[in-house]
């Protein structure tokens, strides 16, 4: 039971007892306003102004005239091209009722399949702050699409095959040791080549070096294959510990390597279908026609390039996990890439191009400081993620010194800081994070919400065992309030499932926070009996279930207790 599809039905009703037309995006019309004198919901006559050629109160008038009020519903009122609908208090209680374990869950995905490509790092580089955002937007996003029913595959599509191979390998024979390796870790592939490249300016003879060994290694040399593998375990060691730390798991780890024999193919196809220019000894396809710079599918040499290895990536993703959306969630600086080969694949005729979608997201800075790799000046992630759990520490022990899980407690907020501050904007936004603004309690932040959320619990378990009575109750405004808010939750999830924006989700649960704090400080609970108990218990455990529901898409922990 919901007031929107309530007064929908309604009005639906009204417009053909008026032969009117009725616009088959109508329930999208519907507004809650934002004072509740005008309403609990509210149509805005404006847009079937234009389909019905009347003015919008004219219109509202129109439906008043027709309509049947359903029952929860007081009276309607046309103002201004308006037509404002009020509920009776019992509405309210009936819609909390009607607030079961699945609420906000839909089926838009149901038998669809979501095939997403995310963080995805090249080999022998550590975690650094450039890797977050692809990193925790790329698992919201798949978990948003898992609530809305979708089947879901998580693809980390290591970067484990190009020209930086081949200077690792000669860096790693000229400079460093199995040993060294084993015992340094990914640290010392980092050394090396931050090394190579300090070495290569001043004699370039390397780079040629370098591309000798890649070129070994593409066509089998078993020693270089080896070291290569070591890389690979070695950086994968670390990545697994990270990934871990904010608990992400893939479901499939195939990198850039798996393609090498499934491009030629590819190549093949292109130039068959007369797609493929030579452009000063390069193949191109080229896309001026859509104002863009051609592909680059050849080098002059021959050897492929990271757009052909898309293509045939997600010729193979489609032949083996039939996708009906395949993600890419990359930095925006990636943009042009992806529109690039998505219109390649479009141009070779592949039905499935359509479902192809790039998420870009804007730069993320720490306190203004970006990374700067080159310089081997980064800012690495488990750095970020163990000074926000040692400050969440230091808020904590202030705040609650007899926590019993301090430590637990301390990663999954700290933790959960970072990924909030890194979703709650929308993701196009530059985001510069500050300790300050990523700790704090109060502010907009990650604490904020799970405090919140632990405050939900904490009345639960309080109450336990003394759910009061039922019983007939009229909620007041900061129930109602709070009603209504969870209830734009279903509506929230589908947009964020829609536009690919954790960040809907992020200022869902802030606006979520806001008006359960709201009840929280102004309607008593533990003193309470009968009925007013029970109401109130009941929407306790409402809004921590949907808060409950908001943090495990966005990947932060579930604090019972803070
Ligand atoms: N490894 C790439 C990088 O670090 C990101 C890969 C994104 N995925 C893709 N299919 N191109 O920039």
């Amino acid at each position: 039971m919901d007031i929107k599809t309530t007064v929908f039905e309604a009005v639906k009703e009204a417009l053909i007892k008026a032969e009117m037309a009725v616009p088959e995006d109508l329930c999208g019309y519907f507004e809650t306003p934002a004072d509740t004198k005008n309403g609990d919901i509210a149509l805005p006559c404006f847009r079937l102004a234009k389909t019905l050629r009347a003015a919008p109160p004219v219109i509202a008038a129109k439906i008043k005239e027709n309509l049947t009020l359903p029952a929860g519903i007081e009276k309607a009122e046309a103002v201004g091209g308006y037509l404002n609908f009020f509920a009776g208090a019992d509405i309210y209680s009936q819609m909390l009722e009607g607030i079961g374990k699945d609420f906000g869950k839909t089926d838009i995905g149901k038998g669809k399949r979501l095939v997403i490509d995310f963080s995805s790092p090249n080999i022998a580089k550590r975690f650094h702050l450039g890797h977050l955002g692809t990193t925790v937007i790329g698992n919201a996003v798949r978990n948003i699409y898992k609530f809305c029913g979708y089947d879901t595959v998580a693809i980390n599509y290591l970067g484990d095959w190009g020209t930086q191979n081949g200077k690792q390998i000669v860096a790693y024979k000229k400079w460093s040791s199995r040993e060294r390796l084993e015992s340094e870790g990914i640290k010392e592939l980092e050394r090396i080549y931050v090394l190579f490249g300090k070495e290569a300016e001043k004699d370039p003879s390397l780079n040629d070096q370098a591309r000798a060994a890649f070129r070994e290694l593409e066509s089998g040399n078993k020693e270089y294959l080896e070291i290569w593998q070591l890389f690979k375990d070695i950086s994968l060691r670390e990545y697994t510990q990270t990934y871990k730390r904010l608990g992400i798991e893939f479901d499939v780890w195939d990198g850039e390597s798996l393609y090498t024999d499934k491009m030629p193919a590819i190549v093949q196809e292109l130039r068959d279908k007369d797609l493929l220019k030579i452009d000063d000894g390069a193949s191109i396809v080229d896309l001026s026609e859509w104002n863009m710079p051609p592909a680059l599918i050849l080098k002059r040499d021959g050897s492929t390039l990271y757009p052909t290895r898309d293509i045939a990536a997600a010729n193979y993703r489609f032949n083996t996990y039939n996708f009906d959306v395949c993600a890419y969630v990359t930095s925006a600086g990636q943009s042009l890439h992806f529109a690039q080969w998505f219109k390649v694949t479009e141009m070779m005729g592949r039905e499935w191009a359509k479902g192809l979608v790039h998420v870009p997201y804007g730069t993320m800075s720490f306190g203004g400081e970006k990374l700067a790799s080159r310089t081997g000046n980064i800012i690495l992630l488990n750095d970020v993620f163990d000074e926000a759990v040692a400050k969440a520490k230091a808020i904590i022990e202030e705040k609650n010194a007899n926590l019993t899980d301090k430590d637990g407690v301390s990663e999954a907020v700290g933790i959960g800081a970072v990924i909030f501050g890194a979703l709650s904007n929308s993701r196009i936004k530059d985001t510069d994070f500050t300790w300050e603004g990523a700790l704090s309690f109060e502010g907009n932040t990650g604490p904020y919400v799970q405090y919140t959320y632990a405050r939900a619990a904490s009345v639960l378990r309080k109450t336990e065992g003394d759910e009061g009575e039922d019983g007939a109750y009229a909620p007041n405004e900061d129930e109602i309030n709070l009603i209504k808010q969870l209830y734009a939750f279903p509506e929230r999830v589908k947009a964020a499932c829609a536009d690919n924006e954790p960040s809907y989700v992020a200022r869902f649960m802030l606006d979520t926070c806001s008006a359960f704090n709201k009840f929280y400080h102004n309607c008593s609970i533990l003193r309470e009996s009968g009925a007013t108990r029970r109401f109130r218990i009941k929407l306790t455990a409402a809004t921590k279930q949907i808060l409950g529901d908001c943090l495990d898409m966005l990947g932060m922990r579930r604090t019972e207790e803070i």
